[in-house]
């Protein structure tokens, strides 16, 4: 697990392969990403690579700025399907999240996402749940929304909601929460406290956060059918998804 550099180029390819084939057997949204978009990345020293002693890629992920570095987020987790569930995405997150911290170190992290693993990690990392309103306003954010199959039901909620989960690092609530001792981060009671809280709810918030997105499906499905006997059956999908 390193910074990527110019020379893991080659992975690329397979990388937004991998991400483009995940996102369609979860059957969900994603912002679609080129090879030579990557490999921007990786000529910045903006990304995190895993890869095995023999070169075999296992896993990725890529910093990007927004609002002259004021919000950050790290986007396009990916880990290669034999390498999952074993920590990879963890170790991943960790070290992106500490790079984004080396490069920017006053922005506010940030994430969308529709997945449990990821929403447990960035709430061990210090995330919190917001609404979108407090993510960036720069519109070449959510221009890369625009290319997600969920982005109609984005736009009619004004970007205020939708399927994804937004959530946010900010280091001066933390530095508020965690005073640094002698250079250390000393974690306060009440911090300490939260996490514990998140971590024993994440099983019920990830309920919620079905039900957000069996709402928000079925109303706009009600929007786009008018037809009642459509909008049944599209229920009945919803209920078994
Ligand atoms: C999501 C993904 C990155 C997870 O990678 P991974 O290496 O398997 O994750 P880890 O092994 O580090 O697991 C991290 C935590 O999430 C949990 N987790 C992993 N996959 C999970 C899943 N599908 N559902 C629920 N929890 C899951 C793990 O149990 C672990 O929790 P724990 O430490 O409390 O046990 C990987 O499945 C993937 O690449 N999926 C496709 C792309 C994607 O969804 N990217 C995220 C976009 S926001």
């Amino acid at each position: 697990m390193r910074e990527a550099t110019p020379d893991d180029k080659k992975y690329a390819e397979t990388i937004t392969q991998e991400m483009a084939e995940s996102a369609k057997a979860r059957g969900t949204g994603i912002a679609k990403r080129s090879p030579e978009y990557i490999q921007t990345k990786m000529d910045e020293g903006k990304a995190v690579i895993a890869l095995t002693d023999d070169g075999t890629w296992v896993g990725f992920c890529y910093i990007e700025a927004w609002e002259h570095g004021k919000y950050v987020a790290n986007s396009g987790l990916i880990v290669s399907p034999p390498f999952r569930k074993s920590g990879v995405a963890r170790e991943i997150k960790r070290k992106v999240f500490e790079l984004s911290r080396k490069k920017y170190p006053d922005a506010k992290i940030f994430g969308l996402t529709t997945g449990l693993a990821v929403m447990k990690i960035n709430s061990d990392l210090g995330y919190e749940p917001v609404t979108y309103s407090e993510l960036t306003t720069d519109e070449e954010f959510w221009k890369g929304c625009r290319s997600c199959v969920n982005y109609d039901i984005l736009m009619s909620k004004e970007r205020k909601n939708c399927l994804c989960t937004a959530m946010l690092f900010d280091p001066v609530e933390k530095a508020k929460a965690a005073p640094a001792v002698n250079g250390h981060t000393a974690h306060s009671a009440e911090d300490r406290r939260h996490r514990r809280v998140m971590a024993e709810n994440l099983t019920l918030f990830d309920r919620w956060v079905h039900f957000k997105q069996f709402v928000l499906l079925k109303n706009w499905w009600r929007k786009e059918n008018d037809n009642p006997e459509k909008g049944k059956s599209i229920l009945s999908f919803l209920i078994f998804w």
